[in-house]
């Protein structure tokens, strides 16, 4: 079993650049909607009337929502369990994938949770989950990219 594997090329784990694109430009959009939506929030008073731009960015924040965790889906076969089986990067993988199912799970308690407690800890929990997103992601793609070169590399000359 062990010889046969090492005939075969690894299972492909690389994300094409439409597909990486696409999640970057989501969490853009993610993370302005939400920032904004904050920002206005925070800054009106209690008896105003409802800012009609709160609907629209939560409208626009819930669509790129939907097509993050679907886009998400896409990254289970053919990256996560390739990854995971070839033991590549796996702490920082679990962690985008563990933030990735937080922010969805906490996104779940912003529309399904009442009362102080739950809600507010769904609150905080998507907001500091939603803005360390970007960051966790950056650091598993630079860990992981820096893995392949070194991998590369000692496949390509390797040590007596
Ligand atoms: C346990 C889970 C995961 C593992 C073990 C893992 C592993 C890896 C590895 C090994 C690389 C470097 C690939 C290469 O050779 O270029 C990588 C890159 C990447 N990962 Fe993950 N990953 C995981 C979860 C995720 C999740 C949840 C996402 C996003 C939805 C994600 C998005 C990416 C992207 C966009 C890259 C950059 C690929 C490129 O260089 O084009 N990963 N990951
Ligand atoms: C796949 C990722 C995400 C999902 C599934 C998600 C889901 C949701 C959902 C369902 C809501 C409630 C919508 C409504 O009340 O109409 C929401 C609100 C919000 N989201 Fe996200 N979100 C995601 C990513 C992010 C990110 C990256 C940020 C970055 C800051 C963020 C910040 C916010 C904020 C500030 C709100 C308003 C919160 C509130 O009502 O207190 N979200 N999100």
């Amino acid at each position: 079993m062990k010889n046969r594997q090492h005939q075969h090329r690894p299972a492909s784990l690389r994300v094409g650049k439409s597909r990486r694109r696409s999640l970057y430009l989501l969490l853009l959009v993610l993370v302005a909607s939400g920032l904004w939506w904050l920002l206005i929030h925070n800054s009106s008073s209690e008896d105003a009337l409802p800012n009609p731009l709160l609907s629209w960015l939560m409208k626009i924040h819930g669509g790129a929502a939907m097509l993050t965790t679907f886009l998400a889906g896409t990254f289970l076969y053919t990256h996560i369990v390739n990854a995971w089986q070839q033991g590549r990067n796996r702490i920082a993988g679990a962690f985008t994938a563990g933030g990735m199912a937080l922010i969805a799970l906490s996104g779940y308690g912003l529309y399904y949770f009442d009362g102080e407690g739950l809600r507010g800890m769904a609150e905080w929990l998507h907001w500091i989950v939603g803005f360390s997103l970007p960051a966790l992601l950056w650091w598993h793609i630079a860990r992981g990219r820096k893995q392949r070169r070194e991998t590369r590399k000692i496949v390509n000359f390797p040590h007596p």
